[in-house]
């Protein structure tokens, strides 16, 4: 198979808004976005209103903004920016581009030496926000994870891990809503089906789509085979590949697919090795790139050979943390 027609991606602004001068934006909704109360992670969606500044109708799902948390270190130092992915598709969480959302995990670990409590403090400070505070904005920021400019050509498989989701929320609004009938598939993973995100939203977006599957990887308890109801083990999102193949076969075997994966570093070689597996050499191809040296050990293939010894089309897109 060829790697297909050249792909034009949608044209991003960027950096709107830097450090020095920000937007100044408005907390409309801060929610847990988790499925169940006793999820192992806390995970909230935070929607800002950015009405009257440069960012309303100009931000992109797979964009992030930066967030300028206030308050200064111990050392008087100001807090850094940090980024988030938005949450919200093109046309904002209102219709209009002026709401923009993000999807936060609290970051919360604990010193196994010292024993004490470390609390991140940029998601923590924004987790906390109440609905009429005020947040410091800065962007958008990337230009190469957002959708092609003619989602009609393409058929879409999204795997996410966690808070990587965001970016799909908004792009699978973007395609669904937009009326083209690509197929889109989006495989999630979660440590617990209770730490799933924006699960009861997506199964009803699946319901009221033919043409969106929605498939999840629960890595710690049980899953189910999406077609028969078998019982399957604990299992990463590359493991659908494998078991859910009749279900993604149609779209990964297509010239019009692209996958896209956001997550936690690590899992982007994982899907990489198992398409390697899975796909026949022609679908293969037109994703990966490994001579027969490198394609004799797939197994064996490590983060480091990424865009070396094993490159990618540019019908993959990565971005992970
Ligand atoms: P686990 O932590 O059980 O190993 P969250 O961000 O909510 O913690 O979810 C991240 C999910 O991604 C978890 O289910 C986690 O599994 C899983 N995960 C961790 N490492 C990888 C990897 N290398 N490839 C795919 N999934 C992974």
């Amino acid at each position: 198979m060829s790697t297909g027609p050249e792909i034009q991606l949608r044209p991003a602004q960027m950096h709107l808004y830097k450090p020095a001068a920000p937007a100044v934006a408005t907390i409309v909704k801060n929610e847990p976005c988790t499925a169940g109360r006793k999820a192992s992670g806390f995970v909230r969606h935070v929607e800002f209103d950015v009405s009257g500044t440069e960012l309303v109708g100009r931000c992109l799902p797979g964009q992030a903004i930066g967030v300028l948390p206030d308050g200064a270190d111990k050392d008087g130092r100001e807090h850094k920016l940090r980024l988030y992915s938005l949450a919200s598709p093109t046309r904002g969480e209102d219709g209009q581009g002026g709401v923009l959302s993000t999807t936060v995990k609290r970051l919360i670990d604990e010193d196994w030496n010292g024993g004490g409590l470390f609390l991140g403090v940029a998601s923590n400070w924004l987790c906390d926000r109440k609905v009429g505070d005020k947040v410091r904005l800065t962007g958008p920021n990337g230009k190469r994870f957002v959708l092609p400019v003619d989602s009609a050509a393409h058929d879409f498989v999204f795997f996410a891990t966690g808070t990587g989701v965001a970016p799909f929320r908004g792009m699978i609004t973007d395609i669904l809503e937009s009326g083209v009938k690509s197929r889109v598939a989006l495989v999630m993973g979660s440590p617990y089906a209770t730490d799933l995100l924006y699960d009861s939203w997506l199964r009803e977006m699946a319901g009221r789509h033919d043409n969106f599957t929605y498939i999840t990887a629960i890595s710690r308890e049980p899953n189910q085979a999406s077609v028969g109801g078998a019982t399957l083990g604990p299992m990463y999102v590359q493991d659908r590949i494998a078991s859910d193949y009749a279900t993604l076969e149609p779209l990964l075997v297509s010239e019009r697919s692209l996958i896209y994966v956001c997550g936690l570093a690590g899992m982007e070689i994982g899907i990489i090795r198992q398409l390697a597996r899975t796909l026949p050499a022609s679908a293969r191809e037109a994703f990966i790139e490994a001579d027969a040296e490198a394609l004799s050990n797939v197994d064996g293939w490590a983060r480091t050979m990424l865009h070396k010894q094993v490159k990618l089309t540019r019908r993959i897109s990565l971005e992970v943390y």
